[in-house]
């Protein structure tokens, strides 16, 4: 297995200013989802949220598995059935849908990657259940975060909160280390046993990110290469934060503001 890369303090002023940048342009980007609104217009307004902060998109261009034309959007916008990279396009939001952005940026050479889901007039209480446990499995996740833990308490501490309200959880994506490249070991699975894998030392920082489906936990990908949907295209959420690992506590590095 990959080593995974410690951050030296200098370093992680640098994954902090990018969590910082990154966290920002998801809340300014979130006030914008309404009914009627394009997910293609939602991605323009972002890539000049993320030119006026001086930084780059992480995801445009970026290489996918081979044969897939490389990634076209600056976010991912994934609405309703739509679980992770949802290609930004002529979808136009309507009342009562959920909508997942996940905002990756590359400011002064460190990755800031950070996603949430916003309920546009969502009056289902199952939905608003699904939003409100994905975030609860993800702080969960994140208290796991600490040096001397293992990796895949981690990944447990998700599942553990996801399975008492039913929901699936996808098995097929991951969360990863991430630094000056976005994709760094280790894959952070969001299920399993707990006390495996690394041990986790103050300096790693981690991109974990749930993605909680209403339905069962299978996912398939479109032929847009792209674009993940559940089986049953029942509802799904993600959420995601960039994180450093400390001694006690793990630091949020996708707040915004600060
Ligand atoms: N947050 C996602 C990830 O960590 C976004 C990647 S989209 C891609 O994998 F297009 F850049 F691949
Ligand atoms: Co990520």
């Amino acid at each position: 297995m990959a080593k995974i890369i410690i951050k030296n303090e200098n370093e992680l002023n640098g994954m902090r200013d990018a969590g910082r940048v990154a966290a920002n342009i998801r809340m300014q980007l979130a006030k914008e989802i309404a009914p009627g609104v394009t997910t293609q217009e939602l991605d323009l307004f972002a890539r000049d949220l993320i030119d006026k902060a001086g930084a780059r998109s992480a995801f445009i261009n970026y290489q996918g598995p081979r044969g897939v034309p490389p990634y076209p959007g600056y976010t991912c916008i994934s609405v309703n059935e739509e679980v992770v990279h949802g290609i930004p396009g002529d979808r136009k939001i309507r009342l009562g849908d959920i909508v997942s952005i996940d905002i990756g940026v590359i400011y002064r050479g460190f990755i800031g990657d950070n996603a949430m889901t916003v309920p546009v007039g969502v009056t289902d209480p199952k939905v608003l259940e699904l939003i409100r446990v994905a975030e609860q499995s993800l702080m969960n996740a994140i208290e796991k975060a600490v040096e001397g833990n293992r990796l895949t308490d981690i990944s447990h501490a998700v599942e553990q909160t996801v399975i008492p309200h039913g929901f699936g959880v996808v098995r097929d994506f991951v969360g990863h280390g991430v630094g000056r490249n976005m994709h760094e070991p280790p894959q952070i699975y969001n299920f399993g046993p707990p006390g495996r894998g690394p041990i986790l030392k103050e300096g790693m920082t981690l991109a974990i990110e749930p993605m909680v489906n209403l339905g069962t936990h299978d996912v398939e990908t479109l032929s847009d290469g792209w674009t993940v949907v559940t089986r049953d295209r029942k509802p799904s959420v993600h959420v995601e934060h960039t994180v450093a690992v400390h001694a006690g506590k793990a630091e949020i590095l996708t707040l915004p503001e600060g």
